[in-house]
């Protein structure tokens, strides 16, 4: 089904907030690397691609149903990261953004009755879970070895193999 213009501007607003997201995780990798958590601006490199991707299967969806995409302008807002627990609690702030943003795009399909994106947008919601939960479970490691920089090593080096 043609997409309707209210489905239309739903998704394009998505669309660019999963760039900004990759734009705020490659922010936060180059706070890491300023850190020289090198691991851990790895694994922000990682998800700079990984929102890349979701901003695709977004922007596919409504060129494949006969509408237009465009780009707005994005902006990163002030982070100020001291500690690899800033840089993660930014990525689940943010995550918790794009979560409750899924939630509002699954209800205007609701009331526009758009049953050709449910499937999409169902796989979102089960994304957005995961995705905060990745994120929370690593800010939960950070806290447990606090100020330790062995601990912080050993993290980095792990997340370094995502
Ligand atoms: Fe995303």
């Amino acid at each position: 089904m043609t997409i309707s213009d209210t489905m239309q501007k739903a998704f394009n607003d998505q669309f660019n907030a999963e760039l900004q997201a990759a734009l705020i995780y490659k922010q936060l990798g180059l706070e890491l690397d300023r850190l020289s958590l090198v691991g851990m601006r790895d694994w922000m490199r990682k998800q700079v691609e990984e929102e890349f991707s979701h901003a695709h299967s977004f922007s596919d969806h409504i060129l494949a149903r006969g509408g237009q995409v465009t780009i707005s302008t994005l902006t990163v807002p002030e982070l100020n990261i001291q500690t690899a627990k800033d840089a993660f609690q930014a990525a689940l702030d943010h995550e918790k953004k794009v979560s409750s943003l899924i939630r509002d795009l699954a209800a205007t399909a609701e009331s526009e009755g758009d049953l050709d994106s449910r499937q999409l947008i169902d796989h979102y919601l089960t994304e957005q879970i995961n995705e905060e939960d990745a994120v929370s479970e690593i800010l939960d490691r950070l806290e447990l070895v606090g100020n330790d920089g062995a601990g912080i090593l050993r993290i980095d080096a792990e997340l370094g193999q995502r």
